[in-house]
């Protein structure tokens, strides 16, 4: 399963994204996170330390491993080509829960005219990783919508658009929602979240019904998760928070839909 989580800026990509690897990789699946944000804060969620999640070098940055790894011998061609096992040992950072963590760093669009191996590399990672049945690959991508014409989630099989009760990013999440369909995603799918009231819950429900979109579940707010982060600890420890019961039992849903 190939799954990248999507929305507006701050609607929860990150807790969705953490949530679902750590569920996965407690299922015993071979579970990669990719943090695919330029800004890039998974490392934390999925339960590194601060100082460790600081000195992860993003691969877009480390030219001398990409050289290593993907080299042909020949200058300026370089292997595009992935399985999962070869990236969790060659690039991935391992995280307290069991979850191979990859951080992209910037990702230069294709017509930028920038061909640097850094960044083909990074683009073909995330198209041409090679993903077997009891293998679970997570993005967390970019806010907004410009990803998606770079081609870097067309190659995934379901994407998660995560949005809030806010106007705004259910009109984000819609627009990304029909540019992922319209890509040929297999599955896309709404996820609310920080659903705090009825009205919220309503406000979700209706303008999916309108606009025409699958939603798959509605997280709950949880001041526990709020907390956790105020503390700078992952939210993922707390054991009784409702929104990561949530995030698991999406984790369940994907994986029946997926058989
Ligand atoms: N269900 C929830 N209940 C309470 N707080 C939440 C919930 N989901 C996310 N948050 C909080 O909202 C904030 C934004 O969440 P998160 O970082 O996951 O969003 P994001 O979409 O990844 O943001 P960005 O676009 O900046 O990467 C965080 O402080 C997070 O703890
Ligand atoms: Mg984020």
């Amino acid at each position: 399963m190939k799954i990248a989580v999507s929305g507006k800026g701050g609607v929860g990509k990150t807790l969705i994204a953490g949530g679902l690897a750590y569920s996965f990789a407690r299922k015993g699946l071979k579970t990669i996170a990719i943090d695919a944000d330029p800004s890039p804060n998974l490392a934390l969620t999925l339960g590194l330390p601060l100082e460790e999640a600081r000195d992860i070098v993003p691969i877009s940055e480390n030219k001398e491993l990409i050289e290593s790894k993907t080299g042909t011998g020949y200058p300026g061609v370089y292997r595009l080509s992935f399985s999962v096992v070869d990236v969790i040992h060659d690039f991935s950072v391992r995280t307290p829960f069991g979850v191979n963590l990859i951080v992209m760093g910037t990702v230069r669009s294709v017509g930028s005219g920038c061909t640097c191996p850094a960044n083909s590399v990074v683009r073909a990672l995330l198209r041409h990783l090679v993903v077997e049945l009891n293998e679970v690959v997570i993005i967390d991508m970019e806010a907004g919508v410009e990803h998606l014409g770079r081609g870097t989630a067309q190659s995934v099989d379901t994407m998660l658009v995560v949005a809030d009760a806010n106007m705004k990013s259910l009109e984000t999440a819609k627009h990304i929602y029909d540019l992922a369909a319209g890509a040929g995603i297999k599955q896309v799918f709404l996820v609310g979240n920080k659903v705090g009231s009825q009205i919220q819950e309503e406000t979700i429900k209706e303008f999916a019904g309108k606009n025409g979109l699958t939603i798959l579940d509605l997280v709950p707010f949880d001041q526990n998760v709020v907390e956790a982060e105020m503390r700078g600890e992952t939210p993922l420890k707390c054991r009784e928070s409702v929104a990561l019961h949530v995030i698991q039992n999406l984790s369940e849903k994907l994986t029946s839909k997926d058989n």
